[in-house]
This record gives C-alpha cells, sequence and structure tokens, in this order.
C-alpha cells in the first residue's frame, strides 16, 4: 500500500529540519526534499541533518522519513514523488533566504523562490495534493509606526526591504489566488518572526555557510571563538537601550506550530490564512546577548556600529490567531533559546559542514 507522508521542501535546513523531527515525533511519515544547496552534504548525498534526525528519534519514527535530493522546481522529481508516496499536505520551506544576498542578486531570488514554487503548485495541483503550509516571513510586513506594534495579521504588507522579503509575499499571493480559483486548496502561510535556538539535544541547528548575517548565529560563532566581536547594527534606534528589537522564537516552538497547521488545515474556515509565529514579546540585541552570556558564560565582545540599511527599530507580533486557530503558543524563553543555541555550537563548532568549510 502506498504511505501516506508529509512532504517537506527544504527539510534538511534550519527550520525544515526542526520541523522533520517534530512531525515523526507527532506519529507523521515525512518526505524531505532537498536540493542542499544551503545544506551540507556527505560523500554518500545523505545530508548531516538527516543523518542527525535519524539518530534524536526513535527507530520506528527513523523508518517513516524519506529523503530525496533534488529541487522542488524539477517537475521530474515532483511528478516521482507524488507517485511514489500519498502526500496529505506540502510544507515548503525551502527557499533561498539571504537578505543581503537577495539584494545583490535579485533575480537568483525571484527565480529560486517564486518560479520553483510555481512548479511545485502546479505539480501539487496536478497531483491533487492541495493542502500546503508555507514558510512565510515577518518580513512581509510593511514598517509601520511604533504605535502600531505588536503586528498582526491584519498589519499592511508590501513594500518590501528586498527581494528575499518580496519572494515571500510574491508566494503568499501566488496560494492566495490559488485558493480563491480553486476552494479546495487550502493553505497556511505561517510568518515567521525570528526563528533562533536549536534542538535540545545539541544534534541540529542553524548552520549558515560563510559569515552569519542573522544575530544569533554570530553571537554564538563568537562565544566560540570564532568570530572576534559582535557588531551591534545601531545604538541610538527609539527603543529601551537604543538597540534593535525583535521578536524571538524558539525553532522547536516554530516547528511545533507546523504540526499544529498540519493538524487544523483540514478544518480551515477559509482557503488562505496568514498566521503569525512569535512570542509578542520584543527583545533587544543588547540584551540577547546578556542572555547568550548567562547561557555560555562566555562575554560577548561587541562593538557599537552604524544602523544596518533596511533594519527596523522593533518589530514584534500579537500571536493571538495562532493560539485561536492552532491552539499554539511559544512555550521556550529567550534563555532557553541561547542555553540550547551554545550546546548546538559547542558540540558543533564548525557547525554540520563535515570539513568545516563554513569558515
Ligand atoms: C536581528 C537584530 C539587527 C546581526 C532577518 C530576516 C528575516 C528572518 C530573520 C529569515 C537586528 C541586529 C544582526 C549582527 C546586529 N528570516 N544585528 N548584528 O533582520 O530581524 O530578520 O532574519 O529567514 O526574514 O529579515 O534578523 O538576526 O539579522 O537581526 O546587531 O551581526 O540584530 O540589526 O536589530 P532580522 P537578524
Amino acid at each position: 500500500m502506498t504511505e501516506t507522508c508529509v512532504l517537506i521542501t527544504g527539510g534538511a535546513g534550519f527550520v525544515g529540519s526542526h520541523v522533520v523531527v517534530e512531525l515523526l515525533e507527532a506519529g507523521e511519515s515525512v518526505v524531505v526534499i532537498d536540493n542542499l544547496s544551503n545544506a551540507a552534504s556527505d560523500k554518500d548525498n545523505l545530508p548531516p541533518a538527516i543523518k542527525r534526525i535519524q539518530n534524536i528519534v526513535n527507530a520506528s519514527q527513523r523508518k517513516r522519513l524519506y529523503f530525496r535530493k533534488g529541487s522542488y522546481g524539477d517537475r521530474n522529481i515532483m511528478d516521482s514523488i507524488f507517485n511514489e508516496f500519498k502526500i496529505k499536505a506540502v510544507i515548503h520551506a525551502g527557499g533561498f533566504k539571504a537578505v543581503g544576498e537577495s539584494k545583490e542578486l535579485p533575480m537568483k531570488y525571484y527565480k529560486n523562490n517564486v518560479k520553483e514554487a510555481l512548479t511545485l503548485v502546479k505539480a501539487m495541483n496536478d497531483h491533487d495534493v492541495k493542502n500546503i503550509i508555507f514558510s512565510s516571513s515577518a518580513t512581509v510586513y510593511a514598517e509601520v509606526p511604533p504605535e502600531k506594534l505588536p503586528l498582526t495579521e491584519e498589519s499592511p504588507v508590501g513594500n518590501c526591504s528586498c527581494p528575499y522579503a518580496s519572494t515571500k509575499l510574491f508566494i503568499e499571493n501566488i496560494l492566495r489566488d490559488v485558493t480563491v480559483s480553486d476552494g479546495q486548496w487550502k493553505v497556511m502561510s505561517l510568518r515567521y518572526f525570528n526563528p533562533v535556538g536549536a534542538h535540545h539535544s545539541g544534534m541540529i541547528g542553524e548552520d549558515p555557510k560563510g559569515i552569519p548575517n542573522n544575530l544569533m548565529p554570530f553571537i554564538a560563532q563568537v562565544a566560540v571563538g570564532r568570530r572576534k566581536a559582535l557588531n551591534v547594527f545601531g545604538s541610538d534606534y527609539p527603543t529601551p537601550d537604543g538597540t534593535g528589537v525583535r521578536d524571538y522564537v524558539h525553532v522547536v516552538d516554530i516547528a511545533k506550530g507546523h504540526v499544529a497547521a498540519l493538524k487544523a488545515l483540514p478544518n480551515m474556515k477559509q482557503g488562505f490564512q496568514p498566521i503569525n509565529l512569535g512570542s509578542g514579546v520584543g527583545t533587544s540585541v543588547l540584551e540577547m546577548v546578556q542572555a547568550f552570556e548567562r547561557a555560555s558564560g562566555v562575554v560577548i565582545k561587541t562593538v557599537m556600529q552604524d544602523r544596518r540599511p533596511g533594519d527596523v527599530a522593533s518589530m514584534y507580533c500579537q500571536p493571538t490567531l495562532a493560539f485561536e486557530e492552532l491552539g499554539w503558543k511559544t512555550e521556550k524563553t529567550v534563555d532557553e533559546m541561547c542555553e540550547d543555541l551554545w550546546r548546538f555550537q559547542n558540540q558543533n563548532p564548525n557547525g554540520l559542514h563535515p570539513s568545516g568549510e563554513s569558515n
């Protein structure tokens, strides 16, 4: 009998790998498709993230995990997956995500994130798979004045700060239009705020190639001695300590949000539903540094710099819709995010890349 599975694109990536663990632990069978463009791979082409997931979960869960190397934009591969398995829903967590690179190479982002998503959606449609959970981002929101915070799903979107953010909004619009054209489609667009931390085991976590763009991997690499100091981008923002404020969410909480979304999908009231995945609490750069110092016992050297172009002062959400629709709310604290990230960084000073080429 054909096995019923959840298909996840980008399942070897940071968020994707944690989603895979939670899905397996929730009893789902999971097919991962990943072209490993941003994930490390071994000689046998099985990415370390997948091998480590196999170690985290138990033997029966391990048997329910399948890996296929390839692009979700490759129609032949997608056809073969949809023919081999009965896919009950797709979690689309694949795609490029470097904000800076997207400004330098916008076409790369529009092709990889938008054009290939069209192939994915068309393949799903042709195989009559019409349930999708999309990894969207809080960057789809237009900048709002501080009095309009927290951000709700009704807050204005658009006027994106970079092509990466535009691709997320394009894909949301494509998916929304598809639900309008065909009432069988069910789409949940999970707008992640700032996913950080790592799995409690220390086995999987964020593994950026090159110099990290994001705050927490950079702090972790300073703590472990790979970088000299953290550049704090802006100390004159209208925030309590002058540094940027964000809504950090433990990646395992984010992953659990996908399991909750999967359960809620069949009973959705409308075809397309954006949902914020955030804690509702803003934390500043310096507060994150202090939390990491507490977790690691290492002093993080900081150097105050100018603001980073495109950054906003403050961003956090109102997570009530996620609770109403999914029964989901964040459970893990900022201290747990830092403790788990520190464990991962300590156990894997060179990340998941086998040869440590991510230096
Ligand atoms: C957080 C805060 C920085 C680095 C981006 C994407 C978003 C997303 C998460 C993508 C800001 C400050 C950072 C550093 C610093 N998801 N900072 N020194 O910009 O909120 O969101 O990443 O996949 O889509 O836009 O996250 O971690 O880059 O920055 O001072 O070296 O830390 O200025 O205030 P951001 P971030």
